[in-house]
């Protein structure tokens, strides 16, 4: 059974993991909900206006207030949110979740994404009892794979033309998953 504790604040060596605020707005708009470079192969769209930040963060501020259920953590890097990473989609029943992430362009291929994804996945599995973790990225976006193969996820297959587009492409989307056993498993070994 999930012993949820919502978006509770992680730190890792560089990053503050925490719960997005309404005063995020500009600094998320400017660092990467308004770029096309980010939201090439996500589902939603650049913002186009800061209004439109402005409102899904007080819809996410209610989700947070609502459920303990809830997992949105703002990516925090000097101070700064840089990006954000969270469960997409979960389990109760058989406790899985799977997560989606997004990072400012300027701090692509730093490790960042990998750094917080491995803390998202170590406080799933051991404080709220989840037993896979996995995560869906389009064939057409490799580094999103190569950071679920850094956080030690397994390839398990390829779902062909299972996306569409905004621009109406059909995407592969390739899926990685890993077990609290196995996760268990590598962290004793990396000791
Ligand atoms: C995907 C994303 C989150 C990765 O974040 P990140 O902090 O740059 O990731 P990391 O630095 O931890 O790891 C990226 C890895 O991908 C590799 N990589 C980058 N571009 C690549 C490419 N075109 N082909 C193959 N590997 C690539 C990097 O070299 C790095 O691997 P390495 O450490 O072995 O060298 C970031 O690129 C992003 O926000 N993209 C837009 C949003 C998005 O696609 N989200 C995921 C949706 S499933």
């Amino acid at each position: 059974m999930l012993l949820h504790q919502g978006t509770k604040i992680i730190k890792t060596e560089r990053l503050v993991l925490r719960p997005f605020t309404v005063d995020d707005a500009q600094k998320m708009f400017d660092n990467w909900a308004n770029d096309s470079r980010v939201t090439r192969f996500l589902t939603w769209q650049p913002h186009g206006t800061v209004d439109v930040t402005v409102n899904l963060l007080s819809l996410w501020c209610e989700e947070y207030k609502k459920s303990p259920a809830y997992y949105n953590w703002a990516i925090e890097y000097n101070g700064e949110p840089i990006g954000g990473i969270s469960v997409v989609r979960f389990s109760e029943k058989s406790d899985w979740a799977e997560l989606g992430y997004s990072l400012s362009y300027d701090y692509w291929n730093k490790g960042i994404m990998t750094e917080s994804a491995k803390a998202v996945i170590d406080f799933l599995f051991t404080e709220v009892g989840f037993n896979r973790v996995g995560l869906s990225h389009a064939v057409k976006n490799p580094a999103s794979g190569r950071v679920a193969q850094k956080c030690g996820m397994i390839f398990e297959g390829t779902k062909r033309q299972y996306y569409k587009t905004s621009d109406g492409q059909y995407l592969d989307l390739s899926d990685y998953g890993i077990t609290k056993n196995e996760w268990l498993e590598n962290k004793l070994n990396s000791f």
